[in-house]
């Protein structure tokens, strides 16, 4: 049986995998006392069925936008009464997403560890908005590159996303390690043929989509000690 190839990039989703999304819940608490929490919840997910939906009827727009639309959507759905003013304090919310706890340990543990590895984003962020998030996290000292979709014009989980970090490093997909706590994007990544970790800090059930992750991770924390054993 022929081994498997040692990995050579490891390669991060960004919202709720390295940033966490839910951050934005204080801000959206001040401006809305009571429904903080819920329209949190309602955003992200209106921002990612529309991701996918402008994918699939070919009406791709960036990131920004769609973020925006799926807030504006959320706001009307929940009740809400918005100004430009409060759109715009909230979209620079998600500018400045905090980190997990255990993303910036992690990275530079694997930038200490293996260093021949490289570490990147790849994200259906468009670049602007990813870059702020990353420096203000002071990210960009431990990744070799923030991948942005705004290279395909088409959203992940299609798989020309998943072939930019193949073409930037000029590696095969069995050479990258793809790691996403969205389990739709791991089931695409799996699917493209990257070896998928999927960091299910939730506990959720794995998707019904027909796809198995390589391996399922509590938490960024236990994926050193796993590169570091191959
Ligand atoms: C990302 C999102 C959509 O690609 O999770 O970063």
């Amino acid at each position: 049986m022929d081994m498997p190839k040692p990995i050579r990039a490891l390669v991060f989703d960004a919202y709720g995998t390295l940033f966490n999304v839910h951050s934005v819940i204080s801000t959206c608490e001040t401006l809305f006392p009571g429904k903080g929490a819920a329209l949190s919840q309602l955003w992200r997910s209106k921002q990612l069925e529309y991701s996918w939906l402008r994918s699939l009827i070919g009406r791709h727009v960036d990131f920004n936008q769609v973020t925006r639309e799926g807030l504006q959507y959320a706001c009307k759905s929940l009740g809400l009464a918005y100004s430009e003013t409060v759109l715009a304090q909230l979209d620079n919310a998600y500018r400045t997403l905090a980190l997990f706890d255990d993303a910036l340990l992690t990275l530079q543990q694997l930038r200490h560890q293996q260093p021949g590895i490289k570490l990147a984003i790849l994200s259906n962020g468009a670049t602007g908005m990813l870059n702020a998030v990353v420096m203000h996290n002071n990210l960009d000292v431990v990744l070799d590159a923030v991948l942005s979709v705004d290279e395909v014009g088409i959203f992940k989980p299609d798989p020309r996303v998943y072939q930019l970090s193949c073409d930037r490093f000029g590696l095969g997909k069995d050479e990258i390690g793809f790691v996403s706590s969205n389990g739709w994007d791991a089931a695409g990544a799996k699917t493209f043929g990257f070896r998928t970790f999927w960091i299910n800090r939730s506990h959720a059930p794995i998707e019904e989509l027909g796809v198995t992750p390589d391996r399922v991770l509590n938490s960024l924390t236990e994926l050193p000690p796993l590169l570091a054993s191959q």
